[in-house]
């Protein structure tokens, strides 16, 4: 193995190296933390050669860093406990990956989960985690799904009215503890599609409902058990001014809450840190967001008089699963337009990666078996979907390639597999994570019966 190369503007591939190992705030780095180039020219992953993991598991494949994905675990754990004087909890918003292997590593690493879905609820059950650390958000969820969560006894963070009155029918043996989500009126700059905390959101209560709100809850105490209240402002957001100013709104709310007779003693932040995805990104480490989330939080409760600091949570999910992923393909056909562009086309596209065609988001890419090639072309990749859209990157730099060659993707960790589609019937990758040179498969690769599992021919169409 040998040190990370040095930099040269003809071979930007290395520039996606972390600089110094396995140091530094995962979301920062392009690169999952173990990323090495190896005495073979190609990269390594967690100790495992991208070449050869590509020989044993095909492409496209899903290449999870281990050591990633605890170190950003560890990150946010700690923080909280270093920068707040009350008690924490982080959360893993498995929205991002939803996977038995991922939800168990949170898990060990003493973080809860955060669902959206029965799908979701049962993969974290399954996943092994305690139900007292699931809590299941979402908008529209359905009289199933809350039975799921009252049966296993998860905490339903209500988002409307259907919630409420369907709890309180169904919750009548066991009371059900709840958190409200209520949309704060605070605006971020990211993607419109991800903005959720601004008051035009289809998530959470009104500010002028929080009254009838905490009134109903106060009625039905006998089954809801309201321990907090929940705000989630948006996605991929590198500012840390929105995350201060969220906590005072919250306090108020909760000032509110006690005097309407609500036992409310945790405030839930929700997720939102950015992650690097190209070198012009350039989010704050996990430390600055949970230092400026629990200063906000200490000093509002100060200013209110709120004595003893009640219980922080947070629920990461880009920041904690994106950074650990690379995605590897294999190149195919080429195209050149005379003066225009030469396509690259890979094995995959917008069916594991869908955020380039849903948001027009921005990725880097290296050629995984020829690190230190001279990035001399400027060529774009693309997938193999019949969509003109469907194009992983615009005018990447790269060497000269050839069919065969391997290309891989950073930072796709976090809502690629979990948005993945089978457009045009092309079975979904594997994933595998790797650590100390091992790999182990935590997602299977589908087969073409997969594709076919849940197609039914009638009787009087078949041959
Ligand atoms: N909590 C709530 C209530 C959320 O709605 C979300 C994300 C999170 C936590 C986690 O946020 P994060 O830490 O991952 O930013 N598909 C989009 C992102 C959608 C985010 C949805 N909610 C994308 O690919 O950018």
């Amino acid at each position: 193995m040998i040190a990370t190369p040095p930099i040269s503007s003809q071979n930007t591939a290395f520039q996606y190296l972390p600089p110094d190992g396995a140091a530094g705030s995962p979301n920062q780095s392009l690169m999952p933390l173990t990323a090495r180039v190896n005495d073979r020219d190609h990269l390594e992953v967690g100790g495992c050669d991208v070449v050869e993991l590509l020989e044993k598991f095909d492409s496209p494949l899903y290449i999870v860093d281990e050591a990633t994905l605890r170190a950003g675990c560890r990150q946010y754990r700690d923080a909280f406990r270093e920068f707040y004087g009350g008690e924490s909890q982080v959360l893993y918003a498995s929205k991002a990956w939803s996977n038995l292997a991922i939800c168990a590593i949170a898990h060990g690493e003493g973080l809860g989960i955060d669902v959206v879905s029965g799908g979701e609820i049962h993969t974290a059950l399954q996943a092994g985690v305690c139900p007292s650390k699931i809590y299941f958000h979402g908008n529209n969820k359905s009289r199933q799904e809350l039975e799921l969560a009252v049966t296993h006894g998860l905490t339903v963070v209500v988002d409307n009215w259907l919630d409420l009155e369907t709890l309180v029918a169904i919750a009548a043996d066991s009371p059900t503890r709840v958190m409200v989500r209520l949309t704060p009126g605070i605006e971020c700059h990211t993607h419109e599609y991800i903005q959720t905390g601004h008051l035009d959101s289809k998530f959470g209560f009104d500010p002028n409902e929080v009254d009838a709100v905490f009134a109903f809850l106060a009625q039905h105490r006998d089954r809801l058990t309201c321990t907090g209240l929940h705000a989630h402002i948006g996605s991929q957001i590198f500012e840390l001014q929105p995350h201060g100013d969220l906590p005072g709104v919250l306090v108020q709310w909760l000032v509110k809450a006690r005097s309407a007779g609500l036992p409310v003693d945790e405030l839930n932040v929700g997720g939102g840190l950015g992650i690097r995805y190209t070198e012009s990104d350039d989010p704050p480490t996990i430390r600055e967001w949970a230092k400026t989330i629990a200063d906000a939080i200490t000093a509002a409760c100060a200013a209110q008089g709120v004595i003893p600091l009640p219980k922080l949570l947070c629920e990461p999910g880009r920041s904690l699963i994106g950074p650990t992923t690379i995605t590897a393909y294999r190149v195919g056909s080429t195209k050149t337009v005379p003066d225009i562009r030469t396509y690259l086309a890979v094995d995959g596209g917008m069916s594991d990666n869908p955020r380039p065609i849903t948001y027009q988001s921005l990725y880097r890419v290296v050629t995984a078996n020829r690190m230190s090639a001279p990035c001399d072309r400027t060529v774009t990749v693309a997938g193999k979907h019949c969509e003109s859209g469907d194009v992983l990157i615009k005018d990447a730099q790269l060497p000269e390639l050839s069919t065969g060659d391997i290309l891989a993707v950073p930072a796709t960790g976090a809502y690629n597999a979990s948005m993945a589609s089978n457009y045009n019937r092309v079975p979904r990758p594997a994933a595998v994570l790797v650590s100390d040179g091992e790999a182990n498969l935590i997602q299977r690769r589908e087969t073409y019966s997969d594709l076919l599992r849940f197609d039914c021919l009638p009787d009087r169409l078949k041959g």
